[in-house]
């Protein structure tokens, strides 16, 4: 599904499936060694799925370890990110000297329960998803979720470049039904390669009952 929308500078790999296939190092079992079945699975499966799509870019496997603030810490040269979630897992890596930040999330497409969109969200991004939700299409969709579900992928880009936290209504999404969403960013931002950083485009898709959504900024020339 992923590879739906994504740029063909990256590489990806996903799973519906959790996968007994992959060995983890030390380090990796460690961070894992107290953690709950499914915790266990997801983390193992996820790193199945990065492996695949380093090797792609030409790197042998390594400990993936999540760093501060549990962002991952990808080989030198790679920019990526992981995402998981109930029947889901995957990874998308690019050259850092390509890609400047990556952000993938997937999410069951199932609303979000009562009162989460109202702290999630923004007025004007609530008008947008009554817009969409009243715009008759043949499927309903939840939007809300997907609204959930980019701004979990614009953390995962915004933080490894940043450092810094930022909390949901720092955002400001707008979502396009042909797949395509626009974030502004409502708070100062560093540069990203050479350019203010102002926002972030992506895109998002649906299917197998899940929601997922990308981010993936490619460096200028
Ligand atoms: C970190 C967070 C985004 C993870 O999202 P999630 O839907 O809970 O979890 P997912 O399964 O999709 O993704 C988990 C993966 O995200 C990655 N991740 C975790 N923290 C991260 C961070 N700070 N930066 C980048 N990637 C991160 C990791 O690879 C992790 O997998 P791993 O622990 O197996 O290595 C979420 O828990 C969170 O803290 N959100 C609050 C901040 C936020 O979303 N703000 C909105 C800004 S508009």
């Amino acid at each position: 599904m992923i590879g739906d929308i994504l740029p063909a500078a990256v590489r990806w790999s996903q799973s519906f499936t959790d996968r007994g296939d992959v060995e983890l190092f030390p380090e990796e079992r460690a961070v894992i060694a107290n953690a709950v079945a499914k915790r266990q699975a997801e983390f193992t499966t996820v790193r199945a799925c990065a492996r695949e799509a380093l090797a792609e870019l030409g790197h042998a496997p390594s400990p993936l370890i999540p760093g501060t603030r549990g962002a991952p810490g990808w080989p030198d040269g790679v920019a990526g990110s992981m995402t998981h979630c109930l029947g889901y897992r995957a990874a998308v890596v690019g050259h850092a000297h390509e890609i400047a930040a990556v952000g993938i999330d997937a999410e069951p497409l199932q609303p979000l329960p009562d009162g989460v969109l109202e702290a999630i969200s923004r007025p004007e991004e609530r008008t947008v998803l009554a817009a969409l939700t009243h715009s008759g299409a043949a499927s309903p969709i939840a939007w809300d979720r997907v609204l959930f579900s980019i701004k979990e992928s614009i953390y995962k880009a915004w933080y490894p470049v940043t450092g810094k936290p930022l909390d949901f209504p720092e955002a400001s999404v707008r979502i396009s039904p042909d797949g395509t969403f626009t974030a502004r960013l409502l708070v100062p931002a560093p540069q990203l390669d050479g350019r203010p950083l102002t926002g972030f485009d992506g895109r998002w898709t649906t299917g197998n009952g899940l929601v997922v959504t990308s981010i993936v900024v490619q460096r200028a020339g």
